[in-house]
């Protein structure tokens, strides 16, 4: 069993990123990327590849390498899927927004959607491949509806979860730690290894069934949420104590048991997976009546939305205990550094706080739109209290402000002329450094008051 057509249903941040790399590492094998959001697609088609809708560093390379070769993103879904072999799910699954499972469960509408397109439309043995978090077990539901088919058709479904990282995804992919197939059709598992094989170490490719391999995904997106929490518990009480939560972090790091990465004092996690994931397991555990396990990985996700309350909360306290009115200058609006993604980023809260509070936020971020923010804070920009407006750069959101709140880590923020940022604000002016990734001693020689995470 040797794939040629591989079809990709959802062109989002991981099917677009992963097929392109699948294409560009496996020159004989035809992909095409479907997607019923026609925009979606018309921008993966275009032609300048700055306007790719997903950002990603080196993503622009690899498209600009096979698009229109073997790389092919279409609205022709049922046509897609007809003419492949192997068919990955790659549609979004959300946190159920009502109903049952609501606020924690998955919700599978798209999954659901797409495993029916699949039913429809393929033609001969198809191996789907759920690429798409999905909660455990769903694999079996994916394949009741597949079992429905046509005659003449037949079926296998692997679970193939996704590890990248935004803003990494191109490295991650190319250099995976491990690659998970999860399956009980050994031909099909075969199939995909070999794939994969064309580039990463077979030692890195791990076979699982499929419900391990599920499972795999969740778990090791709650141990680092998990540990994101943990340090920023630890920040909380660095602040209260006198400590310094780095100090603390190279510290424990440096047991190799413990490691170093993922230490990162800050606003909190945000991004599509990690309290995804989370919520998804806690509902999974108190489905099976396991209540403390449930308690248990839920106050990851408490401690997370605390620390982003917490940021605001300081904010407004430094400033005399109110900032209505007052312009504040909000870097970054990103979930993290290098990416154009805002789901679930801790500026969102951050931001909906102080406006609540009246403040006038004057919001920078090198790859956010101004309709991506009015989306996410549910408020077009406008003046005067409780407003919001998109700064140029970081001198106009500085401009007449009393505070400077970073959010996120972009680089350039690091980089910033202390000097000439300071003279355009009111007196006294604060720098919130919550990433704890400004320079801060010129930050200081400039005149501002600093407040760093984890720093008492
Ligand atoms: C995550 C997982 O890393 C990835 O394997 C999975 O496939 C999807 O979810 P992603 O959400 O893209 O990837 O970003 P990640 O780098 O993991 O960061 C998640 C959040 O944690 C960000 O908001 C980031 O700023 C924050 N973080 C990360 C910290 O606050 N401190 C750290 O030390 C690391
Ligand atoms: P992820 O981060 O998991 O990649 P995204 O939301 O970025 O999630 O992408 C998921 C994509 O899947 C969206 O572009 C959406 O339009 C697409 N999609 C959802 N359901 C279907 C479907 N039934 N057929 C085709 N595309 C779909």
């Amino acid at each position: 069993m040797r794939p040629r057509r591989i079809c990709c249903i959802g062109a989002g941040y991981v099917g677009g990123p992963t097929m392109a790399v699948i294409a560009d590492r496996c020159p004989d094998l035809t992909v095409t990327v479907v997607d019923l959001n026609a925009a979606r697609v018309a921008a993966w088609n275009d032609p300048d590849l700055s306007r790719l809708p997903v950002y990603e560093p080196g993503l622009d390379a690899v498209v600009g390498r096979c698009r229109g070769r073997n790389l092919f993103f279409s609205t022709a879904v049922e046509q897609a899927i007809a003419a492949a072999d192997m068919v990955f799910l790659s549609v979004n699954t959300p946190t159920k927004t009502r109903g049952l499972g609501a606020g924690q469960a998955s919700d599978l509408k798209w999954v659901e959607a797409s495993a029916r397109t699949v039913a429809e439309a393929a033609t001969g043995h198809t191996i789907v491949v759920e690429k798409s978090t999905l909660p455990v077990r769903t694999a079996e539901a994916i394949q009741a509806i597949l079992g429905s088919g046509r005659p003449g058709q037949s079926f296998s479904v692997l679970s193939n979860p996704e590890f990248l990282a935004e803003g990494t995804a191109i490295r991650d992919l190319e250099e995976p730690d491990r690659v998970l197939i999860g399956g009980a059709d050994p031909e099909a598992i075969e199939a995909l290894a070999a794939i994969y094989a064309r580039w990463v170490p077979q030692p890195r490719i791990l076979r699982t069934n499929l419900w391990s391999s599920e499972l795999s995904k969740l778990t090791a997106n709650a141990f680092l949420a998990q540990r994101i929490s943990s340090i920023n518990s630890i920040a909380a009480f660095c602040e209260a104590t006198g400590a310094d939560v780095s100090e603390v972090a190279r510290a424990i790091g440096a047991d190799t048991r413990i490691g170093e990465k993922f230490l990162q004092a800050g606003p909190g996690f945000g991004g599509s997976c990690f309290q995804k994931d989370i919520l998804n397991l806690v509902y999974l555990c108190r489905h099976y009546g396991l209540e403390e396990v449930a308690a248990y990985w839920e106050q990851v996700v408490r401690l997370n939305t605390w620390q982003q309350h917490r940021i605001a909360r300081l904010v407004v306290t430094r400033l005399f205990g109110t900032v209505t009115g007052k312009r504040i200058g909000l870097l970054g609006f990103a979930f993290k550094a290098d990416t154009n993604d805002t789901r679930e980023s801790p500026a969102i809260r951050i931001a909906r706080d102080l406006l609540e509070e009246g403040a006038q936020l004057q919001i920078v971020d090198p790859k956010v739109s101004e309709q991506q923010i009015t989306r996410d804070l549910g408020l077009p920009p406008g003046e005067g209290e409780g407003s919001w407006q998109l700064a140029s750069g970081v001198e106009a959101a500085a401009s007449g402000a009393d505070a400077l709140v970073l959010v996120t880590e972009w680089d350039v923020f690091a980089r910033i002329h202390w000097p000439a940022v300071v003279a355009v604000m009111r007196q006294p002016a604060w720098l919130f450094d919550a990433r704890g990734r400004a320079d801060e001693t010129a930050a200081r020689a400039a005149g501002l008051r600093v407040w760093r995470i984890g720093q008492g």
